[in-house]
């Protein structure tokens, strides 16, 4: 028996519902609506004392729910809204009009990224994107060639949110600072399904959101940056909150806060935080290792009865290079996702990739099978790999 199946209690969802999309939307735990009913009797009694009762510093401590869970100390990481926020902020922080002016990313990474780093040209920034060969992997050869002595900040995402290639972040980490260079990881698709550890790997930033593995829901991304970075950074895109004393409301330049306040911005997104919180605690009362030594056994199972179908696979099958996401091209893959949705087996489908299947700490292996065989129904027993579409 698979003591990870206990929590199915806990998602409401998975009562009548075949629960494969964890990659795009965690499933809700049930405790999320009592922290959202506590948001709502915390505002209704205790009014503007809430701010000093907690909600200021609920960016740090909630921050530090994820900081557990990424390997960061505690106060190291802090609560936005979601990535593009995360990265927005990250890439203000440094000045891209001189000759260190080169932004390297992968090209597996998610777009929003990718549309702030070009929007950085208009400030001088050049920005190298290395891309993936075969639209699945990236070979870390390649990141590393594109890392040179006039590079700036490294871009890299942990696990491809298409493919789940995961890419090698201590290596590239380790190339970047030889040369003097950053490094931003997006943890989106690792964080809550592939271990990971910032301090260890000795990345710079950190971003990630709750949507996904963290079952958090929307509205919660997280940042962490280096301690020993923080007296240097003072990023432009900035509000009160990240000021040394945000009550004096003072006029003029920003004097920053030395804590990770100085990477806040506006008011906090409070509801969004009580309603991640649930989710967070979870994966942390779990532990990340028994999440992915499931997930790598789900996983495989889900490969093999893809090779079975006769589908293609378009995600890594080496073990170390899987993230939780299985990718397998059908033909026409929308109306394949739609009839599964009819079928009330939610998975998704991305072009240029395929269908995503996600299984999560809570799905047991009735479902992967349930999955495949109904996929197979849908498409034909006969059906061979497609080009899959765009
Ligand atoms: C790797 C990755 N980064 C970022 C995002 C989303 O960014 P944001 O939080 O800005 O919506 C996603 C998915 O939505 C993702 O898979």
């Amino acid at each position: 028996m698979d003591p990870l199946l206990a929590w199915r209690d806990e998602f409401p969802i998975l009562r009548n519902t075949t629960y494969m999309i964890s990659h795009s939307l965690g499933a809700m735990p049930s405790r999320t609506a009592g922290s959202l009913r506590e948001f709502a009797e915390t505002w209704a009694t205790r009014g503007i004392r809430a701010w000093e009762e907690g909600w200021w510093q609920m960016p740090i401590t909630v921050g530090n729910l994820i900081g557990r869970i990424i390997g960061a100390g505690a106060g190291e990481v802090v609560m936005h809204q979601n990535v593009s926020v995360c990265q927005t902020i990250v890439t203000s922080c440094f000045d891209w009009s001189g000759p260190r002016n080169v932004l390297v990313t992968d090209g597996l990474n998610f777009p929003s990224n990718d549309y702030i780093y070009y929007g950085l040209r208009r400030q001088g920034a050049e920005i190298v994107s290395v891309p993936s060969p075969d639209g699945i992997t990236l070979p870390t050869e390649l990141m590393l060639a594109a890392i040179t002595d006039r590079t700036q900040l490294v871009s890299v995402s942990h696990v491809a949110f298409r493919s789940s290639f995961v890419q090698d972040l201590a290596v590239i980490t380790e190339r970047a600072h030889s040369v003097g260079a950053l490094v931003v990881a997006d943890l989106y698709q690792s964080a809550g399904t592939v271990p990971v550890n910032v301090r260890e790997l000795g990345v710079d930033f950190a971003v990630g959101g709750s949507v996904k593995w963290l079952c958090g829901g929307p509205g919660a991304g997280y940042l962490y940056v280096r301690r020993d970075l923080w007296p240097r950074l003072q990023p432009a895109a900035t509000g009160w909150s990240a000021h040394r004393t945000p009550f004096a409301f003072a006029a003029g330049p920003i004097d920053f806060a030395d804590d990770a306040y100085r990477f806040l911005n506006g008011t906090p997104a409070i509801p969004a935080l009580y309603s991640a919180r649930g989710g967070y605690q979870i994966i942390n009362e779990i532990g990340v290792d028994r999440i992915r030594a499931k997930s790598l056994r789900q996983t495989q199972r889900l490969i093999d009865l893809a090779d079975e179908a006769g589908f293609r696979v378009n995600t890594p099958r080496p073990a170390e290079e899987r993230g939780g996401v299985v990718t397998v091209d059908v033909p026409d893959g929308p109306q394949a996702a739609r009839e599964l949705e009819r079928r009330e087996i939610l998975v998704d489908y991305r072009p240029r990739a395929g269908i995503r299947i996600a299984p999560h700490f809570y799905t047991t292996d009735e479902e992967l099978d349930r999955t495949m065989e109904e996929l197979r129904a849908i498409t034909g027993d006969s059906a061979l790999t497609s080009a899959g579409g765009d």
